[in-house]
Order: C-alpha cells, then structure tokens, then sequence
C-alpha cells in the first residue's frame, strides 16, 4: 500500500502548552472492514457512514472488488455496497495486496475458504512476518487448502494462496489465543458452509462479528458456558443489505484521551467513540490510574454502544493491571505505556504475549523508544514495567523508529507533547491505516506538530 514506498516523512513534536477543544475520530477500523465484508455478501444496496478510508480498509475494499462486489465512495465516510450473495465470490484475477492489513488477511481467509476460488495473499513487511497458522489451522479443517511461506520462528506468513472447499466442511473450534480475527475467520467460513460453525472462546474478545452477523440476518447464537463463550452460526445463510453507521474507533481516540491526560491544562471532548465493553478496558484502566474520564451522551449507534468522552489533564499513578482484561484493550498498550511513564509510581502491565505479534513487536519495540526518551522500564516475555517519571515532562530528546507500526508513531507522537525536548518519529506514513486525520486533529486541539 501507499506508506510502502516512496520516501519516509518523519514527524516532529514537542510540549506548546494544554490541548482543548472538541473532537472527532474517525470510524472503527474492525467495524469498517466487516461491514464491507459483510455488504459484499448480501444481495442489495449496503449503505455505510462512518467509515474508516484508511488503508487497510481500503484493502478490504479494493479485495472484495477483486472479487465481485460493487463499492463505491459517495462522499466522505459514506459508501454503498452491492454485493454478490454468500456463496458469490468471484475468483480474482490478482493477487490481493493487504498493504499493512492482518484484519483484512484473516478475516478474507475465512471468506475464501468455503468459496471455490482461489487467492493469493501479499502485503508490506510488516504484514509478511505476521503469523498465519492460526487461521491456517482452523481454515485447513474446514477443507481449505493453503500454502504459505515459512517465515522466522517456524510461522506461516505471506505471500500465501488459499483454495476454498465448497461445501467446505462445518467445525466446532475452540480458540488457542483470545483473537477475534481467529474467531471472526472462522464464523466467516461458516457462513457458506452447511450446518453449524461453532467457535468457543474461553475468554471474550471483541464481538463486531457476532453483533454485525446478526444485524445482516444471520443465524446466529452465543451462550455463556463455563467453557467461555459459544458461538453458533447457521450455515447458508442469506444476508439483508443494511444501513449502517460506524461509531468512532475507540483505539484511535486512546491518542488524543492519553495526550489530554498527560498535557498540564487540557480539556478536551472526543465526541461518538464506540464504549462496547470488549473494547473499552483502556478507559477502565485510565480512570483507575486516576484519570478524569467522563462519559457523556450515552447511546447506541448501529447496534454498538457509543459515548462522548470528556477527559482533563489529571494527576496519574501507577498500578498494575490486570491481565484479564488485555483482550478489550489489546491495541491500546502502546499509548497505556506513554500514559504509564506519566504516571507517579510503577505500572505493570502481564499477559500481552499477543503483542509481538501485531504490526510490531510492541513490547520490544516500545521498550526501545522509551528508553530513548529517558523512560525506564523493563521488558517481560509477555508485558512490559514502567518507571513513571511523576508526571513532569519526560526527557525527550530521541528519533523513534516506528517500525511501520501505526500505533507506535502515534504513541511517540503523543509522549513527544509533554517532553522536555523534541521527539521525532522516523517516519508517520503508516499513521494512514488507521487514523488519516491524526496531525491535523492534533493540531486543531493545539499541537504543535512539525512534518
Ligand atoms: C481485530 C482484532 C485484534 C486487533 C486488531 C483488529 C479485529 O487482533 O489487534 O487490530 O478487527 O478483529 P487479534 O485478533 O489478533 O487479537
């Protein structure tokens, strides 16, 4: 995708002063990648606002094109999705090119899986050291055959190319890491496969899937059992075209909540952030750390649950956090340990094996650019200590490799505007998949933010 080539743009930040003002994020990127999906499955016109146009959403959309459906931008944020009917995905003519996207890859492999077509996965590198034997695996029983590339540590990665079975053959799985784009692959194979799809995840992670599935007519049930929570999808199912509006993504507005927090004298507003409670640990954990978090206008939109937050500069203390609550939360560590070096006090943070494997190794890669910046702290195999620094501006003073980490330049970018001195991200291109809008809402909240 785009941020892949060309030159680097790095991305200056340094302390000017309190952030006020209100607010938007844009749309939530796992919500914008299924209804896309999910329009391209039904027979009719899918009407979406709110949606996410950064890269990896346009990597669904340009692949679900590849493969039939018709989508088309209206105006900013509002698209229209004819789609092809479950069971209509056309072979495509191309290789797929997921850019940075491993929503887009796991979540297509499950589609193509119960179709009889065949397709080849690419993406940056990022991506392609990204593991995918745990959709290989699930996707493999259900009959799909797939052939990837050994990647380091013995995992699977692009470029791959899957051959879906149809029918392909119902399973009942139960997932081996708390991932909803496992679960999501899985129920998404199921959907043009006869019989019952089961997934059973012993702890819950997001659920757009299941909410999203149901809203389109879909079959679908989850029960609470002592083995976790069971979901059952009726197969064949016929999708109805819906209207669907997207809630701000709550993982984007973990940006400008943690800078507000951590800047002296701000008060801000970000208004329509998505407050569905597989997503919304990070607010949890802030509020326990002492942050003055409100929500504000409590409603549901589209089916998911929305707030404005309302947010002021607070004094922050360390704590530990619970591991239990990782997985509504997964995407928010790398800003949790900005907010966490501004903390009074030692923040522990266990159980995020998960995250070496995102678009970086987080906890290494974040490990790197705090001690850069002056921040202590001590890497774990699965979570990572920080020293908070009280709450006075950090040391600064480093250029951080973001990695092509989306979350990582914008973790930097926001340490950068309470540091003493200037951090420098080395280059923010890849800011564009999840959060196109992200300096110029700096700015506005009155950032100073040198490109
Ligand atoms: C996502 C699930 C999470 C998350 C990713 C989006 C989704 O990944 O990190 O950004 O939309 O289903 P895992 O399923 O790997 O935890």
């Amino acid at each position: 995708m785009t941020h892949a080539s060309g030159t680097a743009q790095p991305l200056s930040l340094s302390t000017a002063g309190l952030l006020a003002g209100t607010v938007t994020v844009p749309g939530d990127k796992s919500i914008s990648h299924r209804a896309i999906m999910l329009g391209a499955l039904a027979v009719g016109e899918t009407r979406i606002t709110g949606l996410l146009e950064g890269e990896d959403v346009l990597a669904t959309a340009a692949a679900m094109r590849a493969m039939g459906a018709q989508i088309e931008r209206q105006d900013s944020g509002n698209w229209h999705v004819h789609g092809v009917g479950v069971g209509g995905l056309l072979q495509p003519m191309q290789a797929l090119d997921m850019g940075n996207s491993g929503t887009s890859t796991r979540l297509l492999m499950g589609l193509i899986a119960s179709h009889p077509i065949t397709a080849t996965f690419v993406g940056d590198a990022s991506l392609s050291g990204r593991p995918m034997g745990r959709v290989i695996t699930p996707l493999s029983l259900m009959g799909a055959a797939i052939t990837a590339t050994p990647g380091a540590n013995g995992r699977q990665t692009l470029p791959l190319t899957i051959t879906g079975l149809c029918p392909a053959v119902a399973l009942e799985y139960t997932l081996p890491v708390a991932s909803a784009q496992v679960k999501s692959a899985v129920l998404l194979a199921g959907l043009n496969t006869p019989g019952n799809t089961v997934v059973i995840e012993p702890i819950a992670t997001r659920d757009h899937s299941e909410r999203m599935l149901a809203g389109f007519g879909a079959q679908l049930t989850v029960a609470e059992s002592p083995q976790g929570r069971i979901i059952t999808l009726h197969g064949e199912a016929e999708l109805r075209p819906q209207d669907i509006v997207v809630p701000g993504d709550p993982s984007s507005a973990a940006f400008p909540m943690v800078a507000a927090l951590i800047v002296p004298g701000s008060d801000i507003v970000i208004r329509n952030v998505g407050i569905n409670p597989t997503r919304a640990g990070l607010i949890r954990v802030l509020q326990a750390m002492g942050g003055n978090i409100s929500l504000l206008n409590e409603r549901t939109v589209g089916g998911e649950p929305v707030a404005d937050l309302h947010v002021r500069h607070s004094a922050l203390t360390g704590i530990e956090v619970p591991p239990d609550g990782a997985p509504s939360m997964i995407d928010e560590y790398p800003i949790l340990f900005v907010a966490a070096a501004n903390a009074v006090g030692t923040t522990t943070m266990r159980g995020l094996e998960e995250l070496r494997v995102k678009e970086s190794d987080r906890i290494a890669v974040m490990a790197q650019g705090l001690g850069a910046c002056g921040v202590a702290c001590e890497e774990l195999s699965d979570g990572l200590i920080v020293q908070g620094q009280g709450g006075d501006p950090l040391p600064g003073g480093a250029t951080v490799a973001a990695r092509l980490d989306h979350r990582i330049a914008m973790s930097f970018a926001v340490l950068g505007l309470n540091a003493a001195r200037r951090v420098t991200i080395d280059d923010a291109r890849p800011i564009a998949t999840s959060f196109p809008t992200f300096v110029p809402m700096l700015r506005e909240l009155g950032a100073t933010v040198r490109n």
